[in-house]
C-alpha cells in the first residue's frame, strides 16, 4: 500500500471540498438552511456539494475505496480502504460566517479502521495539516515538532459539550477543568480543535459524542505529532475511539486530564 498516495488523494480531496465551501461562503445568503437531527444539528448545500466534489475525486483516483461521509453515507468498496469524510465540520460556524469550520478527509483500513492518511483544511485560516502513517504531520512545508506536555495548570483546553445525557454532564466537567487550567474554549469544530493541537494552537483536547468523520483525520494528525487519543476508558492506538469520545494531548499530560474528566462522566453511559 502506497501512504504518500493516499495523502496525495486525501489532500486533492480536501482542497476540493474547500473550494466548493468557499464557493458558497461568498453567496452564504443563498443557501438554503435545513435542520436534521434539531436546532443545533444544521446542513445547507454547501455541505452537500463539498461532500460530492470530495466523493468525486475520490473515485476518479481510488474507484475501488470504500466511502463513508456525513452527508451521503456509507458506499462500499472492495481494496479494504475506506475513505472517512466530514465535508465541512463545524457547519454552524460555516453558516454563521464564523471562522472555525474544517474539511476533514481520512483514509483507514477498513479492517480495524487503522488509520493511514488524514488532512484537515481549514480554509478561512488559509491552514491545511496532513499526515500519513509513519511520517510525522505536516503544515505549510514543515514537519510539526513533537508534543511536548505542559502542566496542567499552564494548559489551553478545547471542548465540546458531548451529546444526549453528557450535556447535562457538561457543568461538571467545566467545574473539574476551569479551576485546574489555564483556559478552556469552544471553538466548535473537532476535526480543527484536533488540527489545532497538532500544530499548538491548543494544549489539549476533548471532544465527547463524535462520530468517526468528525474525528479520523484529525486523530491521525495528533498521533503523527507524538500525542495520545483515546477515550476515559483509555488510549485507542491506531484509530479514534469506538465511544466517539475523543481526549488527545500530549503524552505526560493524557493521564491527568483522564483521571480529571473521569469522575464527571462517571455515571453515563
Ligand atoms: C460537529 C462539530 C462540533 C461537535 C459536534 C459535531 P458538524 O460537526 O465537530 O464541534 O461538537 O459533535 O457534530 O455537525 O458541524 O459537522
Ligand atoms: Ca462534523
Ligand atoms: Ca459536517
Amino acid at each position: 500500500m502506497d501512504l504518500d498516495e493516499l495523502l496525495a488523494v486525501a489532500r486533492l480531496a480536501a482542497d476540493a471540498g474547500a473550494e466548493a465551501a468557499m464557493r458558497w461562503r461568498r453567496r452564504a445568503e443563498e443557501l438554503t438552511i435545513e435542520e436534521k437531527a434539531g436546532p443545533d444539528d444544521l446542513v445547507s448545500q454547501a455541505d452537500r456539494e463539498a461532500e460530492r466534489v470530495i466523493r468525486a475525486v475520490l473515485a476518479a483516483h481510488r474507484p475501488h475505496d470504500g466511502v463513508l461521509g456525513e452527508e451521503d453515507g456509507d458506499a462500499a468498496g472492495r481494496s479494504g480502504i475506506r475513505w472517512v469524510v466530514d465535508p465541512i465540520d463545524g457547519t454552524t460556524n460555516y453558516l454563521y460566517g464564523r471562522p472555525d469550520w474544517a474539511v476533514s478527509v481520512a483514509a483507514a483500513r477498513v479492517d480495524g479502521d487503522e488509520l493511514l492518511a488524514g488532512v484537515v483544511a481549514e480554509p478561512m485560516l488559509g491552514r491545511v495539516t496532513a499526515a500519513r502513517l509513519g511520517g510525522g504531520t505536516w503544515s505549510g512545508g514543515v514537519r510539526l515538532p513533537r508534543l511536548r506536555a505542559t502542566d496542567l495548570s499552564r494548559t489551553l483546553i478545547e471542548l465540546n459539550l458531548g451529546r444526549g445525557a453528557q450535556k447535562s454532564r457538561a457543568g461538571r466537567m467545566v467545574d473539574a477543568l476551569v479551576p485546574r487550567v489555564r483556559d478552556v474554549r469552544r471553538g466548535g469544530s473537532a476535526a480543527s480543535a484536533l488540527a489545532q493541537l497538532a500544530d499548538r494552537r491548543v494544549d489539549a483536547v476533548w471532544v465527547p459524542g463524535l462520530s468517526p468523520w468528525d474525528c479520523a483525520a484529525g486523530v491521525l494528525l495528533v498521533r503523527e505529532a507524538g500525542g495520545q487519543v483515546g477515550d476515559l476508558a483509555g488510549p485507542s492506538p491506531g484509530t479514534w475511539p469506538a465511544s466517539g469520545d475523543v481526549l488527545a494531548a500530549p503524552e505526560g499530560l493524557w493521564e491527568t486530564l483522564r483521571n480529571l474528566l473521569f469522575d464527571a462522566y462517571a455515571d453515563v453511559a
